[in-house]
């Protein structure tokens, strides 16, 4: 059995490829936006899934759902998004023609940086049939995180609504600053993907992730500086969280395996919670003014 796994999250990628190829199946891993490597891995194997991020961690780099989807199934191969960075208020995958849909419910479905849960989404026979495996693997929600779920979804569309909206003013805000150097947020016209994900979501989600100038020291003095985020590795809930993939989800690998992944030691990915708007600015801006 073949198994195709697109995501930028290499690291993690290489983790679960390496699970994968013990268990006697393969995975080729392509660019994101490479879907002429995606036709001939196509062509080559028989592909039975495409799994990726869209958008990816931790550049929110977007796949074509639609054309990617078009391209697998006239192959026979399934086609899985995972849709976390996204949330589905703002990506609708399985309307895009994509077969299963997951999700981190830790992050925005939840939204209070409280639970541990995921979900997977499909048809019916494909749900039945993960739900058969789960059934014997475990791993079941107990009754006070789906309790938290259930609480944290009635105001998913509310929080959704303020940090699309935050995120992407704080993006504009950030890339017109002197002391960034970069940023990585779909809703931006610079992104490479912006196109597509004009096409495929209402609304562009609130992490960003940007490059200050400066190095690692530079970098940390700039996170210290910020007095209304958490530091800390997930995203998508009430609370701002900022996080410095170098020294935090990258900590194990040195500088050159980290730049491998394009994981410089100045990259920053925010995430942007429900606070108010002008408050994360000036927090942000004041943090910036002590590393010029
Ligand atoms: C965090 C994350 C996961 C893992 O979710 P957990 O709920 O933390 O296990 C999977 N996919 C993406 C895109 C994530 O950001
Ligand atoms: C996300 O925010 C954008 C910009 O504010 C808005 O156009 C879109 O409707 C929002 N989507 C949701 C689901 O709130």
């Amino acid at each position: 059995m073949f198994i195709f796994i697109q995501s930028s999250m290499l690291k993690f990628g290489s983790f679960l490829i390496a699970n994968l190829l013990s268990s006697n199946m393969q995975a080729t891993v392509i660019d994101p936006a490479d879907v002429d490597g995606l036709e001939s891995a196509l062509n080559k194997n028989k592909v039975s899934l495409f799994f990726t991020e869209s958008p990816t961690n931790p550049f929110l780099r977007c796949v074509d759902i639609e054309k990617v989807s078009k391209l697998c199934h006239s192959k026979g191969t399934l086609v899985c998004i995972d849709g976390t960075f996204a949330t589905p208020l703002n990506q609708k995958a399985l309307s895009l023609g994509a077969d299963l849909v997951l999700h981190s419910a830790t992050k925005f479905i939840g939204g209070h940086n409280d639970v541990l849960a995921g979900c997977i989404s499909g048809s019916e026979k494909l749900v039945t049939e993960i739900r058969t495996l789960h059934h014997i693997l475990g791993g079941t929600l107990n009754p006070n995180a789906a309790y938290l779920i259930i609480r944290g979804m009635k105001t998913l569309h509310l929080r959704v609504q303020q940090q699309n909206s935050t995120a992407l003013r704080m993006a504009e805000v950030l890339e017109a600053h002197p002391r960034v150097k970069r940023v990585y947020y779909p809703g931006l016209p610079s992104h490479p993907e912006h196109e597509i994900a004009k096409r495929q979501m209402t609304g562009f989600g609130g992490v960003v992730s940007f490059e200050v100038d400066g190095d690692l020291m530079t970098t940390i003095k700039f996170v210290d500086a910020l007095k209304i985020p958490y530091i800390a590795p997930s995203f998508g809930g009430c609370e701002s969280i900022v996080d410095q993939p170098a020294i935090m989800s990258y900590w194990d690998l040195s500088q050159a395996e980290r730049s491998k992944y394009g994981i410089l030691d100045n990259l920053i990915r925010f995430s942007f919670g429900v606070e108010d708007f002008k408050d994360l600015k000036a927090d942000i801006l004041q943090a910036l003014e002590t590393i010029a």
